[in-house]
């Protein structure tokens, strides 16, 4: 009821009465004023003007589901919200939601993370309000080795989400770091959980540096805010990435994984570049040539040997 409330008065630019809001919900007056000190406690600054009615002034700058389903577009990705004013990491919430039954699709995000984990058992750095710091809950049919190509996946759809959004230069570093220039802008974590054969789940964490300013971010980190100039609403971001991992999602389902490689050699900044690469304490330099069918990178040393690597870490030389 709370959510027909907002729609009705978020679609009306002058203010509606107690009684039309009555009218079309078929509620009481106390009803409609209990649900609206609701809505002013998650943050609306509604004001109410007596014989005339409600007015929204403001939203809150916040994630919560109200606002996240305003104007969502997708139909699984993120149709089911678990949010967090602050949590550990969105990772081990999502994990252990999933592990319980979680609906593919799933949501869970946060205003800030006091433990937020980085791949290679890095932190993520998540300052309030100042990013996107979410996990996605997600049931593919597929084999285990396919996973890190479901990471790829996430990469290009956050890239073409920002590059939608921002005149930003947003690339690729392998396998799936977001950069602007040599700065890290966005970060992607994937965890799952499967048989030998099958996938039984994997969780997608994702961490967007949105409106944080160098005070917020470590040296090697930029912000959508920093590269452009002005505040983007973290809602509108989010969705437009949900929206791109699902348009992505399905692509994949229909048509394999090609389409996407090809798009993620599009934004990759990593080809043709020389790099050192890291796997367990394993150090190698070359040059990134390609990026194999199988999401691995393809790295020829300066014997001319080729090698395919499937995991690991990349550092542009
Ligand atoms: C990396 O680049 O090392 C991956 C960073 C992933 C960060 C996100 S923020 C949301 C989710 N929760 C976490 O604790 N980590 C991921």
């Amino acid at each position: 009821m709370k959510n027909k409330i907002l729609h009705l008065i978020r679609d009306s630019a002058a203010s509606v009465s107690g009684g039309e809001i009555s009218r079309k919900l078929s509620i009481s007056r106390a009803a409609i004023w209990k649900h609206i000190e609701e809505l002013r406690k998650d943050g609306y600054a509604i004001k109410a003007t007596p014989r005339i009615g409600y007015h929204l002034e403001s939203c809150p700058d916040k994630l919560i589901p109200l606002e996240i389903k305003n104007g969502l577009t997708t139909h699984v990705f993120g149709q089911q919200i678990v949010y967090m004013e602050s949590v550990e990491t969105t990772m081990d919430l999502a994990f252990k939601l999933a592990l319980e039954g979680a609906k593919d699709g799933t949501l869970v995000c946060a205003e800030t993370q006091t433990k937020g984990k980085g791949r290679m058992g890095r932190k993520w750095v998540s300052p309030a309000g100042k990013g996107l710091y979410f996990s996605l809950i997600v049931r593919p049919s597929m084999h285990p080795s396919e996973v890190s190509r479901l990471t790829l996946m996430s990469a290009v759809a956050v890239c073409e989400a920002l590059r939608d959004l921002s005149n930003v230069d947003v690339t690729i570093k392998w396998p799936n770091d977001l950069l602007v220039g040599n700065k890290k802008i966005c970060g992607i974590l994937t965890e799952l959980s499967a048989e030998m054969d099958q996938v039984k789940f994997v969780v997608i964490g994702i961490g967007i540096n949105v409106n944080a300013t160098a005070k917020h971010l470590p040296a090697v980190a930029t912000s959508l805010r920093q590269e452009s100039g002005h505040p983007y609403l973290r809602v509108t971001v989010l969705q437009e990435v949900l929206k791109k991992m699902e348009e992505w999602y399905l692509k994949i389902a229909q048509e394999g994984f090609a389409p996407m490689i090809a798009r993620w050699k599009v934004y990759s900044s990593t080809l043709g570049r020389k790099v050192k690469f890291t796997e367990i304490n394993q150090l190698m330099t070359g040059t990134a040539i390609d990026l194999a069918p199988s999401g691995a990178l393809v790295i020829q040393d300066k014997k001319g040997v080729i090698y395919q690597k499937i995991s690991g870490d990349v550092e542009i030389c």
